[in-house]
């Protein structure tokens, strides 16, 4: 455990290192069952996974040392149920504005959270939950940044990049890591302040596509849409054929064709 000297609070001021694992969410969920107490705003870094996860059941491909592989422990026990998407609404913005530090355009939430630079994905996270009642008991925040990696799987490689394919250089791993220490933890005390109107607005505001007629997939048909907003239940909101339209997680596909 390292002792850091971030400017926080507490998120990122007890960091774990380590050089490989087989998943930082799972290894931070396997220390929160030991008996010990953990503190809030732990984060767990790792250069490699064996066994990285993402979203729907997906492996998280990332280079030896070369990304921001990274799970922070939150107790949002303050935070009601019918919020939760409030959660992913902060951390997403957080992983956005933290970036925005060094790539100054075209960064965006693809909702729910992906994290884009215009039509590539540059990021992810998984947030792991565990409830209580009516209130989240623990989060894990998984977050994979690709930073330093310059090429990609095939499988991938036409709609991934990195901050390196970005900005032509290396960005230093420690410095992106404490910048997004440090939104995390403004945009996470913005949530537990119960300012969920100013999450809200910030989040439509950094939307990918929103405003943009562009074409989706439903249940295998494609069709042309603009993205307007999102709910506070996280479904999107679309205006499709002149009709006002709502998707629950996996119901629309995106096509990244702008059409107009
Ligand atoms: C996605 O599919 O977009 C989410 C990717 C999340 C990847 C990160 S890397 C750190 C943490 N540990 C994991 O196993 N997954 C998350």
């Amino acid at each position: 455990m390292q002792n850091n000297t971030f400017s926080t609070l507490f998120i990122g001021q007890k960091l774990i290192k380590l050089i490989e694992v087989d998943s930082t969410n799972t290894y931070l969920k396997r220390l929160l069952s030991n008996s010990e107490p953990l503190a809030e705003g732990t984060v767990i870094m790792a250069a490699h996974q064996t066994a990285g996860r993402g979203q729907q059941g997906a492996n998280w491909e990332s280079e030896q040392g070369k990304n921001i592989i990274l799970s922070v422990y939150l107790a949002p026990r303050a935070v009601p149920l019918d919020k939760q998407f409030f959660l992913n609404m902060a951390i997403a913005l957080a992983v956005t504005h933290a970036l925005q530090q060094f790539i100054k355009e075209d960064i965006k939430v693809k909702w729910p959270n992906d994290i884009y630079w215009q039509n590539k994905k540059l990021g992810g996270i998984l947030i792991e939950n565990t409830l209580a009642g009516t209130c989240i008991k623990s989060s894990i925040i998984g977050i994979g940044i690709n930073v330093n990696q310059r090429s990609f799987s095939h499988s991938i490689s036409s709609k991934t990049i990195s901050a390196a394919n970005i900005l032509g250089e290396d960005l230093n791993i420690d410095a992106v890591v404490e910048q997004l220490c440090i939104f995390l933890e403004k945009y996470y005390l913005l949530l537990l302040a119960k300012k969920y109107d100013i999450l809200h607005k910030y989040y439509s505001e950094s939307l990918y596509l929103r405003g943009e007629l562009s074409l989706f997939e439903e249940n295998g048909k494609v069709f042309e849409g603009k993205i307007t907003n999102v709910d506070e239940s996280g479904f999107l909101l679309m205006d499709a054929k002149s009709l006002h339209r709502k998707f629950n997680f996996k119901e629309v596909q995106f096509l990244h064709t702008h059409t107009r």
